[in-house]
């Protein structure tokens, strides 16, 4: 008995251990056509579709998809793009970053643009790969001893030696002859290099440099010598860090200041052969307001600005020599009205930021009805312009935050990089065109 008894036991564990096996393997053959032949969603929208594809070969591309668009194009952009970082001699970047003021003044979209590329899953190793190529030199790092503002006349040369190096090292600036090539110039004329408007002008855009594509945070509505170039207009640079302890929610700020303006307002304005410091502009918008209650007009630089600008309901951002000026991402970050006097400016992401529901643009012969224009404004719609201000997505569209991320000031520059996509050189190699038919 007690080894039929056992004999039994045996049959039945073994019969028990088929089973387990019969189950394993039914199991096993079950999830794994469901993982290679579950076609139920992918079939169901091909229905719709009216396409007759047989449903496992639909999947396998429907998989295919999901992972090559997950792996080129990683951030979402217009198009998959890939960007080469060229590494120069640290004396044309990194060296610079000993003085603290490099990365933080507010043409140092240079460095952060920079910075974050390095760090980007875009950046790619191996230049026959990339669409694009960054030359990344930072020009503006270098200070008059006699002002402390950046000095910029050398920029045309230090550029033009960085391109020599790349051009007799590698084949792919003479290839593309500098098109498929991004540089940074965030003063006040772009790549013109100079900060008054008529001797930009006549200086021009550097001929070398007239092929390839521009970051710069100058721009006008109308031709102008120094955007007659392939460019992207970019916001200018606030330190994400510097404005972070300032950044109340509305409800807790308390506006008091009616109208703001901290800045350089001439009394009386040289007239360098016919050209005006600011047109004119600050000069009248100081006699005008400067007793004025409702204006707080400082002519002074002073600590506790960002204070002030957190104060202010709105928020004056009249031209200097350039019709930008870092107040207007300023008061945008700060959440206060930019009241933008610049005839002719054009505005930075403009395809992504509405400008018009965000802020106010008055012409510069208007200066002297600001107080009633302003008022009027006040009386009426200042509630849905402080409420579309204050969406996240504007102010973070504007600010190159690292590192960075979907929606901020260097996604949206490279979202606009990538549909330059047919300046490419690499768009006519069979690589890209795989690239693009998934
Ligand atoms: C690119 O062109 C320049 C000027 O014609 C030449 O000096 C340089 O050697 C070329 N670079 C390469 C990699 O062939
Ligand atoms: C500035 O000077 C030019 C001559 O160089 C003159 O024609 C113009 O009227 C002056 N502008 C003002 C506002 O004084
Ligand atoms: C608010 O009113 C001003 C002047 O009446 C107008 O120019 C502006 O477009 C208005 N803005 C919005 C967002 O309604």
């Amino acid at each position: 008995m007690c080894l039929m008894h056992g004999n039994n036991t045996k049959d039945k564990y073994i019969f028990i251990n088929y089973l387990r096996l019969f189950l394993f393997f039914s199991f096993s053959l079950y999830a794994l056509s469901q993982l290679l032949f579950d076609t139920r969603p992918v079939a169901k929208r091909r229905r719709r579709g009216g396409c007759d594809i047989p449903t496992s070969a639909v999947h396998l591309e429907f998989l295919m998809h999901r992972v090559s668009s997950a792996n080129l194009n990683p951030l979402q952009l217009s198009a998959a793009i890939q960007i080469y970082v060229y590494e120069l001699p640290r004396k044309f970047n990194e060296d610079w970053l000993v003085d603290k003021r490099c990365s933080n003044h507010l043409f140092a979209a240079e460095v952060a643009i920079h910075q974050n590329l390095l760090s980007s899953p875009l950046r790619t190793l191996n230049p026959d790969e990339a669409d694009f190529f960054f030359l990344p030199v930072y020009v503006s790092c270098k200070f008059s001893p006699k002002t402390g503002f950046p000095s910029i006349g050398h920029a045309p040369r230090t550029i033009h030696s960085a391109v020599s190096l790349v051009s007799s090292a590698m084949p792919y600036w003479n290839r593309s002859k500098g098109s498929d090539h991004i540089f940074v110039a965030t003063h006040d004329f772009g790549a013109c290099f100079h900060s008054m408007e008529d001797m930009a002008m006549e200086q021009g855009i550097p001929g070398f440099m007239r092929n390839s594509i521009i970051l710069q945070t100058f721009g006008e509505t109308t031709w102008h010598p120094c955007q007659d170039v392939e460019n992207i207009q970019i916001p200018p640079y606030i330190s994400p860090l510097a404005i972070a302890p300032y950044m109340l929610p509305p409800e807790e700020q308390k506006r008091n200041i009616f109208a703001f303006f901290r800045g350089k307002m001439e009394i009386h304005p040289k007239n360098y052969s016919g050209r005006m410091y600011s047109r004119g502009v600050r000069t009248a918008i100081y006699h005008r307001y400067g007793r004025n209650k409702l204006f707080y007009l400082k002519r002074q630089r002073a600590e506790g600005y960002q204070a002030e600008l957190l104060r202010s309901i709105f928020c004056l951002c009249p031209l200097g020599w350039a019709p930008w000026s870092p107040r207007i991402v300023e008061s945008v970050v700060f959440g206060c009205v930019p009241v933008i006097i610049a005839d002719n400016i054009a505005l930075p992401y403009s395809h992504a930021v509405d400008w018009n529901a965000i802020s106010l643009k008055v012409r510069e012969i208007d200066v002297p009805r600001l107080a009633k224009i302003l008022l009027h404004v006040a009386a009426t719609n200042l509630s849905v312009i402080q409420k579309n201000l204050w969406k996240e997505e504007n102010r973070q569209a504007l600010l190159f935050l690292e590192p960075l991320r979907i929606g901020d000031a260097t996604w949206h520059l490279l979202d606009l990089l990538s549909r330059k996509i047919g300046r490419s050189h690499a768009t006519r190699s069979p690589r890209a065109l795989f690239n693009t038919e998934i």
